[in-house]
């Protein structure tokens, strides 16, 4: 057909075939070469990495390790930051020998040095590819960085600690899972799976902080990193509201090394994928947001405030303040096919389509609560038993949420939910279709930026194209790429979709980096650009018009293998240990 002879525009690539390979596979034609790697030195005067002999000291100055997200953000003369979250520690592939019951101090340190964002200076080398400079803007932030706390929940009791009576000073962040960047120039980073570093939260007695830790996932006895035995911050039966501390979007002055990064706390608490902000008509800016795990919510928040255009220093202040006063609210999906079409099986009802529409569902506005029997600050804190209770859809984990710059809808990333719709879990709907989601899906939202309803309609139901549960936008299966667990998001200037995937396995391959128009007759002919190593996930991408970066998350991380028996030596080969780096991919 003659809709076939016509590349997409952006994306004359030849597919990648799915394979298991230890290498980045790329479509005939493209380049590739490492930017960075974990250990490598980011701010100047740090040691070269040794693997051998690795400090808490050389960490706090080197790229941390299993990098997610990255960006790239212009500077005055030309150059870029490039900034990237480094998500967790995967200490069996740190350390050799490493004794998971009896870890070290200085294991344990270099582990909190090891989390947090990196920020570097790159330069355009002459493959033009991007060069790391080591430059004094560079910088670590680290669980030993001083953060401070803004909006509504700033000073609340729920916030206080024994090392920091004003609820407003926390030490660092962790989980950073993936980010964004400002229409102010800013990063917004999210604190995800928050709950596996704290211990002991059967030691909690008050049955109402113990309902509140329960919700989140904090688990009872000694944590699987054991840093309580170091800092009692990480022992909940001694100070239960540090865990409060911690699940939220952070901001970050990448332009500024010495600024304070700021915790937002009108975002919400949850498990943060990240916060995606777009401007709307009348400059007030509009947040969205996922919480990332099986059967929870899709958020939003729309600031009180409007933006202030321009650079100057006044009206950048002014912007960095625009996400701690607005509305948060969760959204409510409703299917437009009878709920006996939805069988579970994934078929289509029909009507041809998952879609149907939807309603923002107001959580809180400043200091007030549109939920009955909350406090607003209850509402920030604790904001999943907030939505729980005004009855949010539950969804197939959402990750990233991302407007489209070309056409301004709004798509989200569900990744997966094995237990939908099986016994003791809750059932399919149209939004999340079908019984033990394996593959995930991805919805695309036309959402009234300030507004409270919007309309949807899932864009792919993921998996392997000649499986008849699957969906790409309505396109010719025979032509498209297999594809599941849809994480990261980003869009090209002409407004294609990139899909970063963490999972593949479920399939049987390497995770990959995919795209797929959203408009016009191909709408829905996905391909895949590359694929990444063995073991690893893809995260981060960066979509430039010259060249992509991904970040190869976790390489060699299978059951079994560690430091010790790496299955990858990607990406110094030979028999050299997994290292998690930034790739880029050019023609
Ligand atoms: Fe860290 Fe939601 O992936
Ligand atoms: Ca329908
Ligand atoms: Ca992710
Ligand atoms: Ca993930």
């Amino acid at each position: 057909p003659a809709r076939a002879a016509t590349p997409p525009v952006g994306l004359g690539f030849t597919p990648v075939r799915p394979n298991s390979g230890d290498a980045v596979v790329v479509p005939e034609g493209y380049e590739q070469r490492i930017v960075l790697r974990w250990g490598d030195p980011v701010v100047p005067g740090a040691p070269e990495f040794d693997f051998d002999d690795q400090t808490a000291e050389a960490q706090e100055r080197q790229f941390g390790y299993n990098n997610d997200f990255c960006t790239l953000l212009p500077l005055p003369d030309g150059r870029r930051l490039m900034v990237n979250n480094h998500e967790y520690t995967s200490e069996e592939f740190l350390f050799s020998g490493y004794d998971g019951e009896n870890p070290t101090e200085e294991q344990v340190r270099i582990a909190w040095a090891a989390h947090g964002l990196s920020v570097v200076v790159v330069d355009r080398s002459d493959d033009g590819a991007p060069t790391v400079v080591l430059d004094r803007l560079n910088r670590r932030i680290t669980l030993n960085t001083e953060f401070e706390v803004r909006g509504p929940a700033a000073s609340s009791e729920l916030l206080k600690t024994p090392s920091d009576p004003s609820g407003r000073r926390v030490r660092g962040t962790m989980n950073n899972c993936s980010g964004s960047v400002t229409p102010w120039g800013t990063v917004l980073s999210g604190e995800e799976n928050v709950h596996q570093y704290f211990a002991h939260a059967d030691r909690v007695t008050d049955p109402r902080t113990k309902r509140r830790l329960d919700r989140y996932g904090f688990m009872a006895g000694e944590s699987e990193r054991k840093w309580e035995r170091f800092d009692s911050r990480w022992d909940l039966g001694r100070e239960p509201n540090e865990a409060n501390r911690f699940g939220w979007i952070v901001e970050i002055d990448p332009h500024d090394p010495d600024s304070t990064p700021v915790k937002h706390t009108a975002l919400g608490r949850l498990k943060h994928e990240t916060a995606t902000v777009r401007v709307a008509e009348d400059g007030r800016v509009v947040a969205y947001m996922g919480d990332d795990e099986a059967f929870e919510y899709l958020y939003k928040f729309v600031s009180h405030g409007t933006m202030k255009p321009g650079g100057s220093a006044h009206a950048r202040r002014h912007n960095m303040s625009l996400l701690e006063k607005g509305t948060l609210y969760v959204a409510r999906f409703s299917g437009d096919s009878p709920a006996a079409e939805i069988d579970g099986s994934g078929a289509l009802p029909a009507d041809g389509e998952f879609d149907g529409s939807g309603e923002w569902l107001p959580l809180a506005g400043g200091a007030k609560s549109y939920v009955p029997g909350f406090t607003a600050e209850e509402v920030y804190v604790f904001t999943r038993l907030a939505a729980d209770a005004v009855g949010a859809t539950k969804m197939d984990r959402p990750e990233d949420v991302q407007p489209n710059p070309v056409n301004g809808r709004v798509y989200c990333a569900l990744t997966n939910n094995s237990n939908r719709g099986t016994p003791g879990h809750a059932p399919v709907d149209e939004t999340n279709p079908r019984i033990g989601n394996k593959h995930g899906h991805v919805l695309e939202m036309d959402d009234d930026a300030t507004g409270t309803r919007f309309s949807w309609t899932l864009l792919l139901v993921c998996g392997d194209p000649e499986d008849s549960n699957t969906y790409f936008g309505g396109f010719d299966k025979s032509r498209v790429s297999p594809i599941s667990c849809p994480d990261n998001l980003a869009f090209d200037r002409h407004g294609n979709l990139w899909i970063t995937t963490d999972s593949s396995a479920a399939l049987g391959a390497n995770d990959g980096l995919y795209a797929v128009p959203v408009d016009g007759p191909q709408r829905g002919c996905l391909k895949q650009f590359l694929s990444v190593p063995r073991g690893a996930e893809t995260c981060g991408p960066v979509i430039d018009d010259e060249f992509v970066l991904v970040s190869a998350q976790h390489p060699g991380e299978v059951d079994g293998a560690d430091a010790d028996h790496p299955v990858s030596h990607w990406p110094d080969g030979g028999d050299s240990r997994p290292r998690p780096s930034v790739v880029a991919v050019w023609r």
